[in-house]
């Protein structure tokens, strides 16, 4: 019984895929012209199986009767939505670009719907199933999880990065969707990737991310990068502005942890006041005071003052002078 009940579960999502790939491949619409305004090649759009749920309330939900799956079991699939009212049901995505998200096997266990314009929510997603649960997916990993690049995976926020990246040849990418990242996202990580480089929006929610991500990581003993961006542009735009080449220098010139905490740390401190001057010598000192192995302990020290231009000497001391602070 438990066993059918997934094979349903799986097959009607599967159709669902098919149905809205379909919609959107079927002569030209308005999705298509979309995706391709924002660059996405045919091979992308087959590759990540996109689609398009048309604008109506019960086309999918026909579509999966006239299949043969009864409403209970399509609602339970998180497609269509009980109405409150009525003894009704209607489609829950409606004229959305559509992106099957995969569990790890490559089965199709829910989606994300992208409006065509400024309408809110931008993404709406299939309802937290026991198949899918928001805070363990990470999106593109099962392509992902076979093309780490010298042990390396790329972490990004969004369907979108995802999927530029990987146009790119970047098939190393994941995402969270939209969550933070969990220690669930970190296990599994783990499993595939010995380094991660992080890759999140450079606004300041992306910065917020990384610092959050960064300390979930750390516990499951991962290498760690942090690739920066420019303040509002996403992996997506940049490599879309500045090409394969640029987003692959950025991954070279990708910061260890402890120099983009540094780094964020000299960015919030950084008028030459007294006042910003102390704060970032405190801040310094409990950045390199988690440093587990004494030798990247003291090299860090070592080069300390010519960063910062607080000497050694008082950045040991505030370390060890000093109870620990939350922060
Ligand atoms: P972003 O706001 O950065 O969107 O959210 P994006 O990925 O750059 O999307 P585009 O380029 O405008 O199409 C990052 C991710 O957070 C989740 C989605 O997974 C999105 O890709 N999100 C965002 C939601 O689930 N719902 C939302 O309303 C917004
Ligand atoms: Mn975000
Ligand atoms: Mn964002
Ligand atoms: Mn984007
Ligand atoms: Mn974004």
């Amino acid at each position: 019984e438990r066993q059918k009940n997934d094979r349903i579960y799986y097959d009607i999502n599967r159709q669902a895929g098919r149905y809205f790939y379909d919609n959107l491949v079927q002569g030209r619409n308005l999705a298509q012209d979309y995706l391709i305004k924002r660059g996405l090649t045919v091979k992308a759009i087959k590759s990540f199986g996109l689609g398009y749920a048309l604008d109506g309330w019960d086309y999918l939900l026909n579509y999966l009767i006239k299949k043969g799956y009864t409403k209970e079991d399509i609602e339970k699939s998180g497609l269509i939505v009980k109405s409150k009212q009525k003894d009704s049901y209607y489609d829950r995505f409606r004229k959305r670009i559509m992106f099957p998200i995969f569990d790890v096997r490559g089965n199709v266990i829910a989606f994300g719907g992208r409006v065509l314009d400024d309408a809110l929510p931008k993404y709406l997603n299939s309802p937290e199933t026991k198949y899918f649960n928001k805070s363990e997916i990470l999106y593109g990993l099962h392509i992902a999880r076979k093309n780490a690049i010298n042990g390396q995976g790329i972490l990004v926020e969004g369907y979108m990065d995802v999927i530029a990246l990987h146009q790119q040849g970047l098939k190393n990418t994941v995402a969270t969707l939209g969550t933070s990242l969990t220690q669930g996202h970190a296990v599994t990580l783990k499993k595939y990737f010995n380094e991660i480089v992080i890759c999140f929006d450079g606004d300041s929610a992306g910065i917020k991310a990384t610092l959050r991500s960064i300390e979930i990581l750390q516990n499951v003993h991962i290498d760690i990068k942090v690739l920066t961006l420019p303040n509002n542009m996403d992996p997506d735009d940049f490599i879309k502005k500045k090409g394969k080449d640029a987003f692959e220098k950025k991954i070279k010139e990708a910061l260890n942890f402890i120099d983009y905490k540094i780094y964020i740390a000299q960015q919030k401190y950084s008028s030459k006041s007294l006042e910003d001057q102390i704060k970032l010598g405190k801040a310094v000192a409990n950045i390199l005071k988690d440093i587990k192995s004494p030798i990247e302990q003291e090299t860090y020290l070592k080069n300390i003052e010519e960063k910062i231009g607080i000497s050694k000497d008082a950045i040991i001391a505030e370390m060890y002078g000093r109870k620990v602070s939350m922060n």
